[in-house]
């Protein structure tokens, strides 16, 4: 029992020392999808899915949740946010070539289609993320489209 309190005492400790310590937050205001909406052309409908769905992991601009003030939630978000950001950042779509943007398009799908994306954990604490089928849906058929325009784009003059 001794121990059992010792070991407690240090858990606390270590908690409350953690407290004093927070990831560098992934904030950049602005409208920094633009290109990425221009190019692709998404229905209001999308755009907001994108907004309320995607853009937390896969932006250069997180909406962080209350709790994102306590470690070691904190750390656990902003790892989220930097693996989301590497294999997929709506804010940087400029710098991606045609052919990285047709593959992107096609793996969204994928994501959306298997229900990988957007993450269980974060449908779970944010409602109304998770996408229906009437969405997923919208968002294969707005891929298929616009995978063509990439497409194209890659064909020789
Ligand atoms: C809570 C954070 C989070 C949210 C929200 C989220 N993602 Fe992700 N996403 C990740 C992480 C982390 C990875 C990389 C690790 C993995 O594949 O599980 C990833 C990977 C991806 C990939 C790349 C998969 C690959 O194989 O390279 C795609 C595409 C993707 N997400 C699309 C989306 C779309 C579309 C949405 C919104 C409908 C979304 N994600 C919402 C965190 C998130």
């Amino acid at each position: 029992m001794k121990l059992l309190k010792k070991i407690s005492l240090a858990v606390v400790v270590v908690l409350v020392g953690m407290q004093f310590f927070s990831p560098t937050k992934n904030i950049s205001p602005g409208s920094h999808t633009e290109v990425f909406i221009k190019e692709t052309n998404p229905s209001a409908e999308l755009k907001t899915i994108f907004e309320n769905s995607c853009y937390d992991c896969h932006s250069n601009n997180t909406e962080y949740p209350w709790y994102n003030n306590i470690a070691p939630i904190s750390y656990l978000l902003a790892d989220h946010v930097k693996e989301g950001k590497k294999h997929l950042n709506f804010s940087e779509w400029q710098g991606y070539s045609l052919r990285k943007k047709d593959r992107l398009l096609e793996e969204i799908e994928e994501e959306v289609v298997d229900g990988n994306m957007p993450l269980n954990q974060y449908t779970f604490l944010h409602n109304d993320t998770a996408l229906t089928p009437n969405e997923v849906n919208e968002l294969v058929e707005w891929v298929r489209q616009t995978r063509i325009i990439y497409q194209l784009g890659k064909q020789p003059k």
